[in-house]
């Protein structure tokens, strides 16, 4: 029986992170979020020193990401968003970092202390596309420009930072431009995927229509 898996595409700040995290822990999943493998790509050239459009730089930088550091508080700022969108449009960068969310959706690893996850949710912006075109369940989840700065302005704030709005959503659309206008793996809903529109709803009930559709998927997933 192939793993279930839930792969889940969208916008910066269309609240896929939330939502698929969420999803996990409600349904016992795995969850990896792939925007962090190119955060802490992009991360570890700056820190060098080194140049995110570099192929050479960047694609060394994506072999060393460790799995287990991806929480570190670094990766969230908007210095390596933009340069994490940079390094993702590297062929090279994607390659390197394939297999490896690939291994994940394949073989979950178990949660600290829970039992054996029942599959594994991905959430990026290639997954139901590139990285599992096979998966159980695509959702696509996105938002109006105007709706997605508005989130990102106030998660930012609220981590202290000082930003403008009129900023954030210039920054936010050269980010979306570079990610959908990419030659390898751009972002873009796949075929199969359902498409859940978040502007003008809350969290709960996104996640609410979500389950729908995964407590549905699983049933027919079998134990
Ligand atoms: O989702 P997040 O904003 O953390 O992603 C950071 C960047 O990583 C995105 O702007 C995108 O360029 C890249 N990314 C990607 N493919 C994924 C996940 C993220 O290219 N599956």
């Amino acid at each position: 029986m192939p793993a279930f898996v839930v792969a889940i595409d969208g916008p910066a700040a269309s609240g896929k992170g939330t939502l698929a995290r969420r999803l996990a822990e409600h349904f016992g999943l795995a969850h990896l979020d792939t925007g962090k493998l190119y955060r802490a790509t992009a991360f570890l050239v700056l820190a060098a020193g080194g140049d995110p459009a570099d192929p050479t730089t960047a694609a060394a930088a994506a072999q060393r990401v460790d799995l287990a550091r991806l929480s570190e508080p670094g990766l969230l700022s908007e210095e390596v968003a933009q340069a994490s969108s940079v390094v993702a449009a590297i062929p090279e960068v994607r390659a390197a970092l394939l297999e490896r969310q690939r291994d994940f959706a394949a073989h979950p690893p178990a949660p600290p202390k829970g039992h054996r996850p029942r599959g594994a949710v991905l959430d990026g912006r290639d997954i139901g596309t590139a990285v599992c075109p096979g998966a159980t369940v695509k959702l696509f989840v996105t938002a109006s420009p105007e709706a997605r700065a508005e989130r990102r302005l106030r998660e930012l704030r609220q981590r202290g930072a000082t930003v403008i709005y009129g900023d954030v959503l210039q920054d936010m659309k050269e980010r979306d431009a570079r990610d959908s206008e990419r030659r390898v793996a751009p972002l873009a809903a796949a075929p199969d995927a359902v498409t859940l529109d978040t502007t003008g709803l809350d969290a709960d009930r996104v996640f609410e229509l979500a389950s729908e559709i995964i407590a549905r998927a699983l049933a027919a997933h079998g134990p």
